[in-house]
């Protein structure tokens, strides 16, 4: 069975506590202000197909760990972590060049949101792109939202891990958030360490990934 671990802190550049990983799959702030509720603002950009819609966005209250991208030292040091590395919003980051980005199209219709996310990867790969709609309350696969502002869908997060190579079988994510990484790593059978600073992310991603744990038990349990 994989093993996880959950670490409720901060990473930091001196941060030793998640020690030597295969791979780092991670989604750091970017800085564009989406935690403290900028998205709120945005249904100006709506086009006339949407503008007579209701729109509903859940107050996650007025964080601040969004308001600028963690410093270059922090993602040297995360990256520094693990032999293979994929890093959401990477065009956010001085990271070398790269031949493997891997993009994920959101679909996301005519919104002033951006069309696609780009993590940068050390991977020896082409690029890669998914299409994956997440677009308010329309998502691929029925997938449901648990409290972040900034949640990534759990297909998304596979298809990543899917990227990697199979002698990945540690995975760490330092900005978990609600546990997407890690609910994507329990269900490809990794083993996962995630670090998150606030307490009721922390609580909700113990709980996700914690859930993804059971049922795969079940499931191994009905098959064996
Ligand atoms: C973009 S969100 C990750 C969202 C995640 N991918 C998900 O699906 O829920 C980044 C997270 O990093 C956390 N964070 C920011 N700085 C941190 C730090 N120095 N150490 C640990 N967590 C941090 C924030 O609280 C936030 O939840």
């Amino acid at each position: 069975m994989a093993a996880q671990r959950f670490i409720w802190g901060i990473a930091g550049t001196c941060c030793r506590c998640w020690g030597g990983v295969d791979a780092v799959v991670t989604d750091p702030p970017y800085g564009i202000g989406e935690s403290a509720g900028k998205a709120k603002t945005r249904t100006s950009g709506l086009t006339s197909k949407v503008r007579n819609a209701q729109i509903y966005r859940q107050n996650y209250g007025d964080d601040s760990w969004d308001d600028k991208p963690i410093d270059d030292d922090l993602i040297a040091a995360v990256r520094a972590a693990g032999k293979w590395q994929i890093i959401f919003g990477g065009n956010y980051y001085t990271l070398p060049p790269t031949k493997c980005w891997l993009v994920w199209d959101k679909l996301n219709g005519e919104t002033d949101f951006a069309d696609c996310e780009l993590a940068w990867t050390n991977l020896q790969k082409a690029v890669r792109r998914i299409t994956y709609l997440w677009n308010g309350c329309m998502r691929a696969n029925g997938e449901t939202r648990d409290g972040h502002p900034t949640q990534k869908p759990i297909g998304v997060m596979k298809w990543c891990i899917g990227h990697l190579p199979d002698t990945a079988a540690t995975i760490l994510d330092p900005f978990m958030g609600s546990g997407t990484t890690g609910v994507a790593a329990v269900q490809m059978g990794r083993n996962f360490i995630g670090v998150e600073r606030e307490e009721r992310y922390f609580d909700i991603a113990c709980r996700r990934i914690e859930q993804a744990q059971r049922q795969g038990d079940l499931f191994i349990a009905a098959t064996a």
